[in-house]
């Protein structure tokens, strides 16, 4: 192994001298538990019951990097020295569990779309294109510098993990895409829309904490194959900023959703391949996301790769720590109701039916 990351003789993963209880994580979910830009009582607790000895890493997100780059209503911004974020952090590093935080840009001027349907692709492509080629410079920039920002205040609080949100057709997705950003200046796709000078710039904060990107791996604009090949030499590149962690999902919330949330036909662990083809070009931890709903065919995966699990911690904050004793039956199983899609369906905060602490 070299750079950030050891294996140590039980397998277990150490980056950065931080030791990983497990290799599954809790990955990002936007609850709408919130008030007035805080995190609420019913955040921290919903955070601290997916941390525990059996947990990597649990992940707050996304979190804005300012007031005009919000998700939607119930997406928060950092604030410095608040007793809510400080017990939000507490609470998760609980019993050894490392804090993540996504941070991310929602690209302004056009509101994240409630329907699933995309009424026209083409339009759609183009309008997005459209509005990265109509920003100045310095609106870039502010973006930017908001990010190396936010990292500062989430490292005061003591965050273990800084996630940067570079998937789902989020602001620094659209400027990986080579449909999308035809600019010409420093963030432009021949410069990895800039990403490689971000990532250094949040190295030089601190040696003492990771970096992660998420990505996705494929966005249903082009062909599959095409996709992965241009997003898989932008990885390798950015590697090379100093990375600890690179995390793949798929998709684009305005133009092909379903691949961020794959149903159940789409297959278990529907993106593993993209990632086992990662540890052949890359030395860092890779983590992977979607569709992992029995971690038994995981146990044995090479010892690089790393688990994001949404849906079934949703459903059961206690599916790691059943699965990996063999408390098997004793799971609350997600059913894939589609129901913790609460923006979809116009409501502000996340419910579901499966677990009785979110059915509300
Ligand atoms: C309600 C909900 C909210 C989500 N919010 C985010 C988010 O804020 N950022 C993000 O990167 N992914 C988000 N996701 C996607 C998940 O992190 C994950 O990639 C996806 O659900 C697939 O994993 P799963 O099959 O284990 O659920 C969200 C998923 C759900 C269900
Ligand atoms: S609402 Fe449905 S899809 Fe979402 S976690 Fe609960 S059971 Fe699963």
């Amino acid at each position: 192994m070299t750079g950030s990351l050891r294996v140590l003789k039980n397998n277990q993963l150490m980056i950065r001298g931080k030791k990983l209880n497990s290799r599954f994580f809790f990955a990002p979910v936007n609850t709408g538990f919130t008030e007035n830009n805080l995190p609420t009582e019913k955040l921290i607790d919903f955070h601290q019951e997916r941390s525990s000895s059996y947990m990597g890493i649990n992940y707050v997100g996304n979190i804005a990097v300012g007031e005009q780059y919000k998700s939607n209503g119930g997406t928060l911004t950092l604030q410095p020295n608040t007793p809510e974020w400080k017990s939000l952090v507490n609470n998760i590093k609980y019993d050894g569990c490392l804090s993540g935080i996504q941070l991310a840009c929602r690209y302004y001027k056009n509101d994240a779309q409630r329907s699933w349907r995309v009424e026209n692709k083409t339009l759609t492509i183009h309008k997005l294109r459209e509005f990265i080629s109509s920003l100045e410079k310095k609106q870039i920039d502010k973006i930017f510098k908001s990010f190396i920002e936010s990292a500062q205040t989430a490292l005061v609080y003591g965050f273990d993990v800084i996630q940067i949100h570079a998937a789902h057709g989020y602001f620094l997705s659209l400027l990986l895409n080579e449909k999308i950003n035809t600019r010409k200046d420093q963030y432009s796709i021949d410069n990895h829309g800039g990403l490689f000078q971000l990532i250094q710039d949040l190295r030089s904060l601190s040696s003492e904490y990771l970096i992660d990107m998420r990505f996705s791996c494929i966005e249903g604009i082009s062909n599959d194959n095409h996709e992965w090949a241009m997003r898989k030499s932008q990885i390798m590149t950015l590697e090379q900023a100093g990375l600890d962690i690179i995390s793949l999902s798929a998709g684009m919330y305005d133009l092909s959703r379903k691949l961020i949330y794959p149903s159940k036909n789409d297959g278990y662990g529907v993106y593993i391949n993209f990632a086992k083809e990662l540890l052949d070009c890359t030395d860092v931890a890779i983590n992977v996301s979607g569709n992992f709903w029995n971690l038994s065919p995981l146990i044995d995966a090479e010892e690089r790769l790393t688990f994001g699990v949404c849906r079934p911690l949703i459903a059961d904050p206690d599916f790691v720590k059943k699965s990996l004793t063999g408390d098997l039956n004793n799971i609350n199983h997600c059913n894939r109701s589609g129901y913790c899609h609460y923006f979809t369906q116009g409501k502000s905060y996340l419910s579901c039916k499966v677990n009785p602490k979110l059915n509300h």
